[in-house]
């Protein structure tokens, strides 16, 4: 099959890259000439696990091309798929005009015969019909097309293994013959294909983002009880996960869920939900505890902090990306240099994007060891494979205190006091 997608971020790259490696020749259109060249030879501009050799190898199969020009691509394909970013704007509301935009170019240069414009973006309930209306107003003459929604899942970190094998593939339209050309691009996966209204597959997104959030907002609240009580957060989850109505999965205690999506598609909810006149307090609560967290650990390294000399282990909002948006990390990072801390950084991935945010502000080291010199309180906020694995008797080593945060729960607490660290987690 010919296929287009549009936009190269975690969600376009991922995808073009695995419909290219089922054997279908897959165009990307991206908006900036010197990245557009970056991926032609090879490089994927973000860290990914595995996208890289991916990448590689679809390049080297003739299977994937990269360009900025709609016609040789779009006006060629049987399926165009919208990957652009929604980020949020100040109301929270998702910002859809670069999915607007694109849906214009799109449209203009669709090929006459059918053709489907499906939308893996995250985008608030009746865009897709919006996207129809003004692609209808700018099609040439004689093409013919339905809109799908396709909503994806992938996590980064693992986005790759994700596409390859995800959990379940949400088809939304309104088109059986959108509905098949979109089963039969995916017939490769072993997943379950559900197949749905347009605005079904919108709400289903936001839906299961929202779900993910509040597990682990759920896990932050239990987590501050624990502290007051004085009880082990993670044996209490572990007992309660142990019910198989519940589970134990993605109920991590810790600093707060960021990256591009949770935060983003909450807000969006919320915002989608005031339009309509629902009551979105439980949602508002889940973002109240995720703002809290992050001031959990703010309180305990001004507490516990002797001097004002820190190191941060972990920048990533989570392990396996260099990404840094809504991480907590930036969020203390920029709260802690307002109240006069001196900080140390070291994340494996993802200094230089820290560095285009708060610049030299902060100190930058190239391992945790160096970044743990002569400061008083080290502060785990990512969990890193790498920080699982510390050599935790190193570190107290170059370490003029002995305090660790653990903002992630990723220690085992009688080990790192055997050490003879002061060991804070997140409610143990
Ligand atoms: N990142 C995730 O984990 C994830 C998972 C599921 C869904 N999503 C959703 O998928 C969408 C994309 O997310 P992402 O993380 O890939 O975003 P991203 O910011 O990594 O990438 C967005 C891409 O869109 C491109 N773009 C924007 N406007 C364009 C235009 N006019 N023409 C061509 N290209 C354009 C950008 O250059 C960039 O390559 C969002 O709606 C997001 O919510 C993201």
């Amino acid at each position: 099959m010919k296929i287009t997608i549009v936009g190269h971020g975690y969600v376009g790259l991922v995808t073009a890259c695995v419909f290219a490696d089922f054997g279908n020749d897959v165009w990307v259109i991206g908006r900036n000439p010197e990245k557009i060249e970056r991926l032609k030879k090879g490089d994927p501009i973000f860290y990914e696990p595995e996208l890289k050799e991916l990448l590689g190898s679809v390049l080297e199969k003739g299977k994937i091309h990269f360009t900025l020009d709609y016609k040789e691509s779009v006006g060629v394909s049987d399926i165009v798929f919208t990957a652009v970013g929604t980020p949020p704007q100040t109301t929270g509301e998702a910002d859809l005009s670069m999915v607007f935009d694109v849906a214009e170019k799109i449209g203009k240069n669709l090929k006459k015969g059918f053709t489907v414009v499906s939308c893996k973006s995250t985008v608030a309930v009746g865009t897709n019909k919006k996207v129809a209306e003004l692609i209808e107003k700018v099609k040439p003459v004689g093409a013919e097309f339905a809109v799908a929604s396709c909503p994806e899942f992938l996590s980064q970190g693992t986005a790759v293994d994700n596409t390859f094998h995800p959990d379940r593939v949400v088809i939304g339209s309104d088109s059986q013959k959108a509905i098949e050309l979109l089963k039969q691009l995916h017939e490769p996966i072993d997943a379950p294909n559900i197949v749905t209204d347009l605005a079904s597959a919108e709400l289903i997104k936001y839906s299961a983002n929202a779900m993910l959030a509040t597990k682990i907002s759920y896990a932050n609240a239990i987590a501050l009880y624990s502290e007051k009580a004085g009880a082990n957060v993670e044996l209490v989850l572990d007992a309660v996960g142990m019910d198989k109505r519940i589970g134990r999965i993605f109920m991590n205690p810790g600093v707060g869920y960021g990256g591009s999506c949770l935060p983003k598609d909450v807000k969006a909810l919320i915002q989608i939900g005031r339009s309509m006149g629902i009551d979105t307090s439980f949602f508002d609560a889940v973002e109240e505890v995720n703002l809290v967290m992050r001031q959990n650990v703010i309180d305990k390294i001004v507490k516990l902090s002797r001097d004002k000399n820190i190191a941060i282990l972990g920048l990533s909002f989570k392990p396996n990306t260099d990404d840094i948006r809504e991480a907590p990390s930036v969020y203390i990072i920029k709260e802690l240099l307002e109240r006069g801390f001196s900080i140390n950084a070291y994340d494996p991935e993802a200094m230089n994007k820290v560095k285009d945010v708060v610049g030299e502000k902060i100190n930058y080291f190239d391992n945790p060891y160096d970044a743990a010199e002569g400061v008083d309180t080290v502060v785990v906020l990512t969990e890193w494979n790498e920080f699982r694995e510390l050599d935790l008797e190193k570190l107290k080593k170059e370490m003029k205190g002995d305090i660790l945060i653990d903002g992630r729960n990723i220690y085992n607490t009688e080990r790192v006091r055997k050490i003879g660290l002061k060991y804070f987690g997140v409610g143990r």
